[in-house]
């Protein structure tokens, strides 16, 4: 069975000629009354095959919306593909790769009207990649339609199309249980699921859940009511989408405007364009502009029709102020009184797109309201899991995965809370070089004031904040300057990809000799190198600091930062320190995208370390002139997850330098 099942429809009825706006008795609704009509829009999710496009198609054709050149055709696609009966699913699988590959895409908007109401329905596809296109149709959606197939029950699928909508904040929530018809229009089948999914449902913030078992095919509780659920004594799915109560959701309390264009068409006037995103605004009103926070009144509100006495959320309007006041697009005007955060640290909800994972540190690009600007993933603070909505850690987000993240911007955002306002509080993230969009997120918290109190609790629990993950560290008041010539491009320059070496082991064991002689061959080749080595970069940067754990790790994350920032600039960087501790190794690998970081465990028998002693420290530790000697009686913890091993009693320099150079400094 599956989602484009064929429905039985006769010619007559076919042959009736519908038309949108034509409601049951065949009355033609005028525009004005069709312009005034209460509107509700919905979103429908569901997997391939839980008969999705089967119900839009039905709800439309039971409800006689659809268009009649529409039904044409329908009529003949069905006819040339050889089908006996109309196929309604291709009332709504409307894209030609849909129908080939018989899935649904990508989100399409769809138009119809009862004599109760209008509808908008964002057609979200139900495949599981397309999770992204629920974010983005359902937005701004007032009520979500989970299908559910009635053979299969509350799928993983399902689970997540639901804690989707309660992110969205959508407040009303059908769960249609579909093909009834296929467990023989049982009772007892329809109560199980239904009790499955409140079982899971409790745990969402959605108030309002209703519950309707249907079959879109034979068309059972979706426009009429056919008899065979005689038990069900509820609503038909159009009644309810006909009569559920929908508040205005529009915020109209907080004034936002962010500036679209600055237009001055001539010397007298100048007006700043834009739509409002919620509140509302009068001339003489008193205003702000973020982010100079200069202040204002509103002279005009202008539009094409004429000058408006006050303006609504949705409205798209040009504003002249009184005052000759700096003002360009990305720049918001609010109310004097009323100013949303301005920060360029805070939380938020991310839901991935992309088949690349989301790389923390990486940049990206972040489009809030009418500003784009560099973004940086600083942390993911847990990922959630939909199936059991239980939290769980997780150092990056896959395809469709929602987690809650840390995210620091080059440029201050004008941003509220999603829960206060949709608009300036979601945004997306698009990846710079293929601009594609990449992820969808929702502003939770501005979090510059728990990141300041977490840095504290740090402290308390370790007295130092050495152990506080380098990622999230930066001193107070600083914004995050985005690199001048993006990495790409200095690879593109060198002729090479930037990568950070990691070398890693006792004293002794051959590190620095391998990666000398490795970096000039790399060198000699034209590459772009830098070694950073312990002894030399203890001479200085880090002179400050001994041998302890604590100063160990903290000259770890010193070097790692260190790499990073040669990292970026385009080099292969090459480092060479014992770093015994493998949280602080795992820590720096955190700093790089995966395939960049390469861990090299160079070892060795300790007696030939002791044997070879370069620089005479096991002789002194021998005699107890020093203590916690790695490799003597200090502790070193191998590597658990090493790129390579190179054990230098088995291998000479030359080797181990081809064979790293044969299987990470290629391209
Ligand atoms: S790490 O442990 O913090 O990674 P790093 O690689 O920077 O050490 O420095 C190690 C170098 O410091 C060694 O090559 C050695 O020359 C010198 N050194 C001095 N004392 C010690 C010690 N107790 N343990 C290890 N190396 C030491």
């Amino acid at each position: 069975m599956t989602g484009t099942q064929n429905l039985k429809l006769n010619t007559e009825h076919l042959k009736l000629r519908i038309k949108l706006f034509m409601n049951n008795n065949g009355e033609q609704y005028d525009s004005k009354k069709y312009l005034d009509m209460d509107l509700l829009r919905f979103t429908t999710a569901g997997s391939v095959d839980d008969g999705k496009s089967t119900l839009i198609g039905r709800l439309l054709y039971d409800s006689k919306s659809i268009f009649e050149d529409q039904l044409e055709a329908i009529e003949k696609t069905s006819r040339s593909s050889g089908e006996e009966e109309v196929n309604l699913a291709l009332l709504t699988d409307g894209l030609k790769a849909e129908r080939e590959q018989k899935i649904t895409i990508d989100v399409a908007y769809r138009y119809f009207a009862t004599p109760k109401r209008k509808f908008i329905i964002a057609d979200t596809p139900g495949h599981i990649q397309y999770t992204r296109n629920m974010v983005t149709g359902a937005s701004t959606a007032e009520l979500a339609i989970v299908l559910i197939d009635a053979t299969k029950g509350v799928l993983t699928q399902s689970k997540r199309h639901a804690f989707i909508s309660s992110l969205l904040q959508i407040p009303h929530l059908v769960v249609a249980v579909n093909k009834m018809d296929l467990v023989d229009y049982s009772e007892d089948r329809f109560n199980e699921i239904v009790q499955d999914f409140r079982t899971f449902a409790k745990k969402l913030e959605i108030d309002n859940i209703t519950y309707i078992p249907i079959s879109a095919l034979v068309g059972d509780n979706v426009v009429d009511k056919n008899g065979k659920t005689s038990w069900y004594k509820g609503p038909t799915l159009l009644h309810h989408l006909e009569n559920v109560k929908v508040d205005a959701s529009h915020n109209v309390v907080d004034f936002r405007f962010p500036v679209q264009y600055v237009i001055r068409p001539n010397q007298n006037f100048r007006g700043f364009s834009g739509r409002i995103e919620s509140g509302r605004i009068r001339p003489g009103d008193e205003i702000t502009v973020l982010p100079s926070k200069l202040s204002s009144k509103v002279k005009e509100i202008v539009t094409r029709d004429g000058n408006l006495d006050e303006a609504f959320p949705g409205d798209s309007v040009v504003l002249t102020i009184e005052d000759e006041i700096d003002i360009s697009r990305g720049d918001m005007i609010v109310r004097k009184n009323n100013v949303p955060k301005v920060t360029s640290n805070f939380e938020a909800y991310l839901c991935w797109m992309n088949e690349e994972e989301m790389q923390p540190g990486k940049q990206y690009m972040l489009m809030h309201t009418t500003s784009t600007t560099a973004v940086y993933v600083d942390d993911v603070i847990y990922r959630m899991n939909v199936d059991t909505l239980r939290r769980e850690d997780a150092e990056t987000l896959k395809l469709n995965e929602i987690g809650r993240v840390k995210l620091t911007t080059a440029k201050p955002l004008f941003m509220d809370a999603y829960q206060v306002n949709q608009r300036t509080g979601s945004f997306i993230v698009i990846d710079a070089a293929s601009n594609v969009t990449v992820g969808a997120g929702m502003i939770r918290a501005t979090s510059t004031e728990s990141r300041e109190s977490e840095t504290a609790d740090v402290k308390r629990e370790t007295g130092s904040t050495h152990k506080l993950e380098s990622k999230t560290k930066h001193s107070p008041n600083v914004v995050w300057e985005p690199w001048n010539i993006p990495k790409e491009d200095r690879e593109k320059r060198n002729g090479h990809k930037a990568q950070v070496l990691w070398f890693t082991g006792i004293s002794g064991a051959g590190k620095s000799t391998i990666a000398k002689a490795l970096e000039k061959k790399l060198w000699g080749s034209g590459k772009q190198t830098i070694l950073l080595d312990g002894d030399q970069v203890r001479h200085g940067l880090n002179g400050d600091l001994g041998f302890s754990p604590e100063d160990r790790t903290e000259n770890i994350r010193r070097v790692g930062e260190m790499a990073r920032l040669f990292f970026e600039h385009g080099n292969i960087v090459l480092c060479t320190f014992v770093s015994p501790y493998q949280r602080d190794r795992d820590a720096v690998r955190k700093l790089f995208p995966e395939a960049r970081f390469v861990e090299i465990h160079v070892t060795c028998n300790p007696e030939t370390a002791h044997q070879r002693d370069p620089k005479g420290l096991y002789e002194k530790a021998k005699k107890g002139e020093i203590k916690d000697l790695t490799g003597f009686d200090g502790e070193y913890q191998a590597p658990e997850h090493a790129e390579l091993v190179i054990n230098t009693d088995e291998m000479d320099v030359d080797e181990a330098v081809e064979t790293i150079i044969n299987k990470f400094a290629a391209d």
